[in-house]
Formats: C-alpha cells, structure tokens, sequence
C-alpha cells in the first residue's frame, strides 16, 4: 500500500523518486527511528489518544524490527524514507492499526528528533575518542619532561624546549576541541518532538513525557523553530572541522620531524609506506592523508551554512540534505581521530637529535640577554643588541654557541656599549646550556619540568571530571 495514496497515486517518475529519497543516508537513524516512534506511541496510549490495545501492538512490532535488525526494512529508494519504510514494515506486521501511529506527528518532527538523538550518541562518541586521545598523550608527557626538543615559530629554530611541553600543546588544543563538543551537545540535546509539521497539534500530546523517554533534557519552546533549526547541525559540524584542524596540525608536524633533515622522529612501520620505485623510501604517508583529510569537514561545514541560509521557516525539504554532509564530516574526523592517535602513540623519538637541535643555532640567545637584564640591570633593549652582535659576530667567526666564552661576550659588549658586561664564565655557560635553560621556564604554562608536571595534573583532573 502507498502510504500516502490519498492524494497522489504514485505519479512520481522513477528519477524523480530516487532524486527525492533519503533512505540511503537514513540508515544512520535506524535505531533513532524506533525510539522515536516507541517513545511517541507509549505517550499517545499514557494520554488515551489512540487505543491502547493498538498501541501495544505497535510497540510491540517496533521491538520485533528492532530484534530483526536493519536487514527486516524494505530499503527501496521508492519510499522516501527510512520513516516510510519503518512503517511500511509496522503496517505489513499488524495491518491499518499501524496508521495510529503516525497520529499527531509528522516526519518533519520525526526525521529532527532522530537526528538529535543520532548525534547525541555521536557526541559522546567523539568525546570519549578525543579524552582517550588527551590520556595518551598525558602518558608520553610524564615520560618526556625531562627530553630536550627545540621550538620553532616560522619554522625556524626559537627556543630550547621539551618533548612534554609541546606534547601538552596538544592535550591542551584537544581538551577545547572536547570541551566545543560539550558545550554543543546541550543545544543538540533538546526535544522537537510534539512540533508535528510545523505548529503542533490539537492532540492533548505530552512533549514532556516523549522528551523523558527519549533522554533530552529539555523540549524545544518552539514548534516552527523545532522542525526548521538545523544550526545545531552546523555547530557540530564545525566542531568536528575544528577538532580535524587540531589533528591536521599533529600529523603535518610529524611529517615534518620525521623527514631526514630535522630527524627529531620515526613514525613506526604501522603508519608508514614505501615508494614503489625508490627502494629507501619510508614515506609518512598516513600522517600525509590525516592532514589532507582534515579538510573534507571544512567542505561540509560550508555546505551545510549554504544550505540553511536563506531558506524560509519552517520544514524545506532542503533540509534533508543537511544529514549526509554531518555524517560524513563525523565519520571523516572520527577516521581521522584514531589514527592520528595510533600514529602519535607509536612514534619514536630520536632524543640525541633533539638533544642537538636543542643547543644548535643559538637557540639559547633569547637566554643570554635575559641573565644580562637579571644579573647587571641592563634594559633589555641593550642586552638584545649585544647578544644580536655576538650571534652574527659567531656566524662571521663560524663558531658555535659552545665556543662562546665570557671573553667573547665582554669583547661585543665593549664594543655596543663601551663596556664590558662582566657576567663570568658560570653565567654565560648557564645561560647558554639548552637544559638549564628549560628548567629556568618554572613560571604557569612553561616548559620546566615542575611547570608541565602541573599542566599534566590539570590536565588529569580534566580527564577525571
Ligand atoms: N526525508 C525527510 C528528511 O530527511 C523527512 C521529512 C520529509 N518531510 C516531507 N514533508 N517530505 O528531511
């Protein structure tokens, strides 16, 4: 039977029907969808607006489809809809008695509720993959403290750093990305169900008691808004384009530091490949496509706002489209998730290497200018001058930060400022040492193995809440 025979008879052309249906992209709603429908069924027997013994029959098949899986649905893209199909199957199961089940309710109010209660489950998901991601992390920081790394900004060589502070970096960017999602799940997590097409019903309907059922904490204040909002669409989608960004930026980083020229990494053979003609290739190519992929959700995310924008309240069946672009930025991301994670886990670090780079390139200047401020009240301007002339003056000299002595340091002062600085031979080799010079960053968000063993307990208190 045609669900809908009453005022078309299958007109539609085949193309048309095909263009028109969602039934593919509805199977993610399949489990959403029986709930849906039991939780409004149980409602409208509670209120005595449909037969109970109806009801029961419902509720009854829609456990029965629920055992019988997916596979029971008659998926054929003639019906609309997975809506359709669910009670096409209903129908066959218990005959006409099925119709009351689509009293007071329309697929508008239906197809919203299964995508809140869809992504919810996502969310949590998602949330839970990302905390686990922060955990790992967590455990390589602890291990790392004490590991000398160099920092870059413009990619060039900046500050003497470690392994644990850059890796907090990351914990910290994932814990917003995380907290994004918390934040956007309560503004998925509210009820349209009740709005039925676009203005509610005369149905003495419950929309309390279906919010309750269905575990939304709050029922929507609007019908008009309950079918026509899907921003709470947009926003996760723009979380998870954030958290994909957050992703990006670990895998572009170890593809960096896993080249032979900086050398600071290996990615283990599990996230590598080689070249089908150079025989010495270990190419980082799943590290390559994590950050290449991190891209799909901006597309998606884009697509959606143009899809929402401009359209007219309330329900236009431009909406329909919205649900595959969030599934697929979800999936994507969530893809992407787990083996930035597995890749981050198992990569290995060259602690000699970064040890070096550490010290090289005078990476400890900024170091050097700071002691002359703290130890002989020279204006940091001046300090900056001096230690800039002594940089360029070892380049010229083609020495090393190692081979620079009080003698060197007095001999440039002399020359900027007329004076020797006098610092001795203690502090300027200090001040030089890249791992004094780490140890010497204790204030809040530094790089001393004190300050980061404090982010890492802020960090697990976060992991505990
Ligand atoms: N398949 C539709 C969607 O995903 C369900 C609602 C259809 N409503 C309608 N009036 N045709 O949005």
């Amino acid at each position: 039977m045609d669900l809908r025979a009453g005022r078309f008879d299958g007109q539609m052309t085949d193309d048309a029907a095909k263009f028109s249906s969602s039934i593919e992209f509805d199977r993610r709603l399949f489990e959403a969808d029986i709930k849906c429908n039991r939780a409004h069924t149980t409602m409208l027997m509670e209120e005595e607006i449909i037969p109970e013994q109806s009801a029961k029959k419902i509720l009854k098949a829609l456990d029965k489809l629920e055992q019988e899986g997916i596979g029971a649905l008659d998926m054929n893209p003639s019906f609309e809809d997975i809506h359709m199909a669910l009670e096409d199957y209903i129908t066959k199961e218990i005959g006409p008695e099925a119709g009351f089940m689509h009293t007071a309710k329309s697929r508008n109010d239906q197809v919203c509720t299964d995508v809140r209660i869809a992504l919810k489950d996502e969310i949590n998901n998602t949330i839970h993959g990302i905390k686990s991601f922060i955990q790992t992390i967590v455990d390589m920081a602890k291990e790392n403290t004490d590991t000398l790394f160099i920092a870059y900004t413009h990619l060039q060589h900046a500050q003497p750093n470690t392994f644990a502070h850059h890796l907090m970096a990351y914990a910290n960017e994932l814990r917003r990305d995380c907290e994004r999602f918390q934040d956007t799940y309560k503004r998925v997590d509210m009820s349209p169900l009740g709005s039925a097409a676009l203005t509610t019903t005369g149905f003495p309907i419950n929309r309390d008691r279906t919010a309750q059922l269905l575990d939304f904490s709050q029922v929507m204040d609007n019908s008009i808004d309950g079918v026509s909002s899907r921003d709470f669409a947009a926003e996760a989608i723009f979380d998870y384009a954030m958290l994909s960004t957050t992703l990006g930026k670990i895998a572009d980083e170890i593809v960096i530091w896993s080249s032979y020229e900086f050398r600071m990494v290996e990615c283990s053979n599990q996230y590598s490949s080689t070249s089908s003609i150079m025989p010495q290739k270990k190419n980082p190519d799943i590290a390559e496509l994590a950050r290449g992929k991190s891209t799909i959700s901006y597309g998606e995310l884009m697509t959606v706002l143009s899809m929402i924008k401009g359209i007219p309240h309330s329900y236009n069946r431009d909406l329909q489209e919205v649900s595959p672009h969030l599934w697929n930025a979800i999936d994507n991301t969530n893809d992407i998730l787990s083996i930035v994670h597995g890749m981050l886990s198992t990569i290995t670090i060259n602690k000699e290497r970064t040890e070096e780079l550490a010290g090289a390139n005078f990476a400890t200047a900024t170091e050097l200018a700071d002691v002359m401020v703290r130890e002989k009240q020279l204006p940091f301007r001046t300090a900056h001058k001096i230690v800039g002339r002594i940089v360029s003056q070892a380049i010229e000299d083609g020495i090393t930060t190692n081979d620079i002595d009080d003698d060197y340091v007095n001999k440039i002062s002399e020359e900027v400022t007329g004076q020797p600085i006098s610092l001795g031979e203690e502090l300027v080799s200090q001040a030089l040492n890249p791992l004094k010079n780490v140890k010497s960053r204790t204030v809040k968000g530094g790089c001393a193995p004190s300050a980061v063993n404090e982010a890492i307990k802020n960090m697990e208190d976060f992991l505990n809440e």
